[in-house]
């Protein structure tokens, strides 16, 4: 089973889209493993975008992703990262298809409802960078066999 990071960034917060936009991501199906609430700092944000720390936009994202504490969710699932970036949509809300969570939920390149790990190696440096160890939990959930087949486990 693959993990991935999401944030459920300040705009959710101060929307009132927390419970929404998790209640998408359980029931696809996807395991919730950790989750907490957390004020994100500039070095955190300077770690976490430096792809990004040369574009003209990066005072405002920083900002943006300060304006309120955030919620760090960590998902299981098999190939989770593909499935929650596909269900997250393009950066772009505006050209985001409907459907995905950003297509659904925002019409803005920057306040676009969530972060999502887009890689099965950038996700474990997500993690790690949001969790500690004994932040993530392991358990069976009730239904997995009906979750997924048995020659899919
Ligand atoms: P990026 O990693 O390119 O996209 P994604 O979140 O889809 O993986 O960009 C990270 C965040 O930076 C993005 O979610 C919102 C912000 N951003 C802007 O504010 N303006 C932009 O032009 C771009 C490309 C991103």
């Amino acid at each position: 089973m693959e993990k991935t990071l999401v944030l459920l960034k300040p705009c959710t917060v101060q929307r009132g889209l927390v419970g929404e936009i998790i209640s998408r991501f359980e029931k696809k199906g996807l395991k919730l493993i950790g989750m907490k609430m957390m004020q994100l700092t500039d070095e955190i944000l300077c770690e976490h975008y430096s792809h990004l720390r040369e574009k003209p936009f990066f005072g405002i994202l920083k900002d943006s992703m300060k304006a309120t504490p955030v919620l760090a969710c960590c998902w299981e699932g098999i190939d989770a990262v593909r499935v929650v970036r596909t269900m997250t949509g393009s950066t772009n809300g505006r050209n985001a298809d409907p459907g995905t969570i950003r297509g659904d939920y925002c019409m803005s390149n920057q306040q676009n409802i969530v972060h999502a790990s887009d890689s099965l190696e950038t996700a474990a440096v997500e993690i790690k960078r949001f969790f500690k160890e004994e932040e993530l939990f392991e358990y069976t959930p009730s239904n997995l066999n009906f979750m997924y087949a048995l020659d899919e486990m």
